[in-house]
């Protein structure tokens, strides 16, 4: 049996989606594609026919109509995030199972709100975290969950990146405290999330500094965060759309007193350090894991769309969570907003905080 399917939101991220589409063929069928902007929907449509030239698309740009007529199992959402949790619990309440990008809302009302609706309705909720499905980075959280790393001391994420006025100026939400946040909420939350997923997920304490240094946006371009996790270890966080001239590189550094692993590359995609006291043993030192061919994916925002939806599928087969369910795809957002108040205190916020205090539309601007 397939799942019929249908996305919301044809912009600069929606290849990945039709991608995932495309290579879990066997389990999907795509059935109708939505974007306020006909012609984009049409883009895609096409770029899916160029693998299944018989596939019966329809076509809309009233997403409501799409739920009513269409009725799918599955929605995709690949809109701006500021109209994220409208659409999302629309989905869910119409029945659907729901794959959000990220962030997955840009508040913890509205968060919450889309958990809830899942819940009540007895959908599945997964959010586009897809570099947890990064190879290296898989394979760094099996060694971590067979605690190879001893007592985990500190990590670090570093997300030097660029994203250029041309990018700003193609869709005008993005910057904006209403629709988007700053680099931090959108660029770095992949980062943010994987760091919080390999240091145990709960941070009780974040300091920061941000700035908008130089793009022409109204959050942030640059963040720095010292963030204490509740097993006693620090957590840094580094994140800048100010690389001169071009993306840097994207790198989780965990360092455990049994264990040193870096993954870097554009988009945390290729092991770096790989140092462990079992090594010898287990046979992975250093010399055998490191591949000096290891090539950047074309994109940063490499391959792990199509496993995110696999693993999604499953979910929803077996009657299981998605690896990046709701509740998880919550922590990276509320992370990031206490980091946003801590600039905006000039203190340090405890966590878990009061974020009824916290909206970006009006707390910010
Ligand atoms: N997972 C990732 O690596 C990744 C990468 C880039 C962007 N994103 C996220 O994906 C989302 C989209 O980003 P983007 O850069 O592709 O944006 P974009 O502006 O390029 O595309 C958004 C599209 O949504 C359409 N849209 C807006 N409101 C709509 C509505 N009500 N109904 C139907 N269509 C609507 C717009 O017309 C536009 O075509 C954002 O939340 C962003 O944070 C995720």
């Amino acid at each position: 049996m397939k799942y019929t399917t249908a996305l919301i939101g044809c912009g600069r991220i929606s290849f990945k989606h039709i991608e995932g589409f495309i290579d879990n063929a066997e389990q999907l069928q795509l059935i109708a594609i939505c974007d306020t902007v006909q012609s984009r929907s049409e883009e895609k449509a096409a770029e899916y026919k160029k693998k299944f030239p018989d596939a019966d698309i329809s076509i809309f740009t009233d997403y409501r109509e799409l739920l009513s007529k269409k009725k799918p199992d599955i929605v995709t959402i690949a809109t701006e995030s500021g109209n994220h949790a409208v659409i999302a619990v629309d989905c869910l309440k119409a029945g659907c199972h729901v794959i959000l990008e990220k962030p997955m809302a840009l508040s913890i009302e509205d968060a919450d709100k889309i958990i809830l609706t899942a819940k009540k309705n007895n959908k599945k909720l997964g959010v586009c975290f897809q570099n947890r499905f990064n190879a290296p980075v898989q394979r760094l959280r099996a060694a971590l969950e067979a605690e190879r790393f001893g007592k985990i001391l500190h990590g670090m994420v570093q997300i030097r990146w660029n994203r250029n006025d041309a990018y700003y100026a193609e869709a005008p939400w993005r910057g904006t405290w209403a629709h988007d946040g700053g680099t931090l909420m959108n660029q770095c939350t992949h980062g943010i999330d994987l760091l919080q997923w390999m240091m145990g997920e709960d941070a009780v304490r974040a300091q920061a500094q941000t700035r908008r240094f130089t793009r022409p946006i109204e959050a942030e371009d640059f963040g720095a965060a010292i963030i204490e996790f509740k097993s006693g270890a620090v957590g840094i966080i580094e994140g800048t759309a100010n690389v001169y001239p071009k993306n840097l590189n994207e790198t989780l550094s965990i360092f455990g007193d049994k264990g040193t692993v870096v993954i870097g590359g554009l988009a945390v995609n290729k092991i770096e350090t790989w140092r462990f006291s079992d090594a010898e043993v287990l046979g992975d030192t250093e010399d055998k894991v490191l591949d000096p061919n290891e090539k950047d994916p074309p994109t940063v925002y490499g391959f792990g769309h199509s496993a995110l939806f696999k693993d999604f599928i499953n979910s929803i087969k077996n009657n299981t969570q998605p690896l990046i369910c709701g509740e998880r795809g919550k922590k990276a957002l509320e992370l990031i907003l206490a980091i946003y108040k801590s600039q905006k205190t000039g203190k340090p916020v405890n966590l878990p905080c009061k974020f009824s205090t916290l909206n970006m539309r009006g707390h910010f601007a």
